[in-house]
């Protein structure tokens, strides 16, 4: 069942659902306010009616109960007889009955008994009030009539029993009309709160449209546009920034991307074109068989860089979608940054480089992502330093996180590259000059192996000062 309302409801427009819903609270305000409005004038009638009717049992039972005073017997037929008949042709008719505690009829006004209903409810109140105590007054309304009756002693102890009947037909026009027109006010306001739901909705609603019609605008061709959040409602505001936020990263990823495909085929370009041009040169006439081996080592080598890139991009791509399980082991960081040094001190030896490591700590991390990414970093540190430094490598350890500071005296990196040396094929023009053959991938693939450990790399540089790179791997312990 409820899901069967819920089916419905997603089949109703928001808008249609604001519409119904504020027409529907409008005509049941408007519905209660005009069943209070009526209320009020019928009670307020009924309250004048009741008091009347009190009023002329006070005056009559007055009369009875002073039978020692002149002509008591005048007195009351000019009450309950004369009274009302003067007044039986206006809008406004009121009847008088005076029985004896037997319920025969003393006196009363003529016309009385053509008030069948009337009557037929007074003699249903006759029994009550006869085995009623003294003070017993019975009161009804029914079909515009208003009825009370009640039981009377005289001074001598005999019991009457009074009725009064009331008519106004007066007042019946006047609820007539009353009703007539809330029936309108009803209708017409109906009408309104439809009209004015329907308006108010379509004006709710229009934010959104808009934010569709921006949206529809959107294309890759057309990242750059935006909704202005100022031009919504406060409600909309939030959901407004957060859109142009998307955008923003979108439109960042496929720049990236854009420029990632345009980086690649230019980086691609340059050693292919090589490749073809030695190739048709050896070819182009016959050569010696040393001519031909020297061809092919120079080729193999263009190869190995190829292949070197292409697997460094594969790395990239897995890393990118979560395709690298670590494979987390304990060891001993000192030894293993020794025996990369150790590795490493051929390419350090012929710029007369010395590689120095200070510190320890055991560390957990994927070992050989670990190698790759201290390789990366090392390598770095050796092209881009001037020969006869030295290359510092500092390991420190705190309660959360071991730290591994490769720190060079080299060309340094200038303020504007910093933020864009992590970028895929980024390479500054210093860099390019010093012809290490590199791709410009390496601070990339180190940034995604220091991401897939949840740790962080840091870059600090002077430009021709030097540059320490930071690289924080948390504890296993501190790994949730
Ligand atoms: N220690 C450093 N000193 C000065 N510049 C550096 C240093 N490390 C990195 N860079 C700059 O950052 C750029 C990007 O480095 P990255 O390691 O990603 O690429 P690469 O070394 O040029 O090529 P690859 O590592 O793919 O062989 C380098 O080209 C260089 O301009
Ligand atoms: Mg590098």
């Amino acid at each position: 069942m409820p899901k069967l309302s819920a089916d419905f409801l997603q089949k109703w427009s928001i808008r249609s659902r604001l519409a119904i819903t504020h027409a529907i609270v409008t005509i049941l305000i408007l519905l209660v306010v005009t069943l209070f409005m009526y209320w009020a004038l019928l009670n307020s009638l009924q309250k004048e009616n009741y008091q009347f009717l009190s009023n002329e049992i006070k005056i009559i039972q007055g009369l009875l109960q002073k039978s020692t005073a002149e002509n008591p017997l005048d007195k009351l037929k000019q009450e309950i007889i004369w009274e009302p008949t003067i007044l039986q042709h206006t809008h406004y008719r009121y009847y008088c009955r005076l029985l004896n505690s037997s319920g025969n009829v003393i006196m009363e006004t003529p016309g009385i008994n053509t008030l069948t209903r009337a009557n037929n409810l007074l003699s249903l109140a006759n029994t009550r009030l006869l085995q009623s105590n003294q003070n017993y007054t019975w009161k009804a309304t029914r079909y515009h009539y208003y009825l009370m009756a009640t039981k009377i002693k005289n001074d001598t102890g005999e019991d009457y029993i009074l009725q009064v009947i009331l008519f106004s037909k007066q007042q019946v026009g006047l609820l007539r009309d009353y009703q007539r027109a809330l029936v309108i006010v009803l209708i017409l306001g109906g009408l309104l709160a439809a009209l004015t739901s329907a308006f108010i909705a379509r004006e709710s609603i229009a934010p959104l449209q808009k934010i569709l019609e921006t949206t529809r605008l959107i294309s890759t061709k057309k990242l750059h546009q935006r909704i202005d959040p100022t031009a919504w409602p406060k409600e909309l505001t939030l959901l407004a920034i957060s859109f142009n936020e998307m955008l923003d990263r979108i439109q960042r990823g496929y720049e990236q991307l854009t420029q990632f495909s345009e980086d690649l085929a230019h980086e691609l370009r340059t050693p292919i074109n090589n490749l073809m041009l030695t190739t048709e040169i050896a070819l182009s006439q016959p050569r010696s068989i040393t001519y031909y081996q020297n061809i092919l080592t120079s080729n193999l080598e263009e190869y190995n860089n190829l292949s070197r890139m292409i697997n460094n991009m594969l790395f990239l791509a897995r890393s990118d979608n979560d395709q690298i399980k670590l494979q987390y082991t304990q060891f001993d960081a000192r030894q293993i940054l020794f025996n990369i040094c150790e590795f490493l001190e051929i390419i350090a030896q012929e710029k007369n480089m010395q590689l120095s490591i200070e510190g320890q700590a055991i560390i957990s991390a994927d070992l050989s992502l670990f190698k790759q990414v201290i390789n990366n970093i090392i390598i770095n540190a050796i092209y881009y330093s001037h020969p006869d430094s030295l290359i510092k490598i500092i390991i420190q350890q705190n309660q959360y996180q071991t730290i591994i500071n490769v720190q060079d005296s080299g060309i340094g990196i200038a303020p504007a590259h910093l933020a864009k040396i992590f970028d895929r094929f980024y390479r500054t023009d210093a860099a390019r000059a010093q012809n290490t053959g590199g791709t410009g991938l390496g601070l990339a693939i180190a940034k995604s192996i220091m991401n897939l450990h949840h740790g962080s790399i840091e870059v600090i540089s002077k430009l021709y000062q030097g540059t320490t790179v930071r690289l924080s791997f948390p504890n296993s312990n501190s790994i949730d």
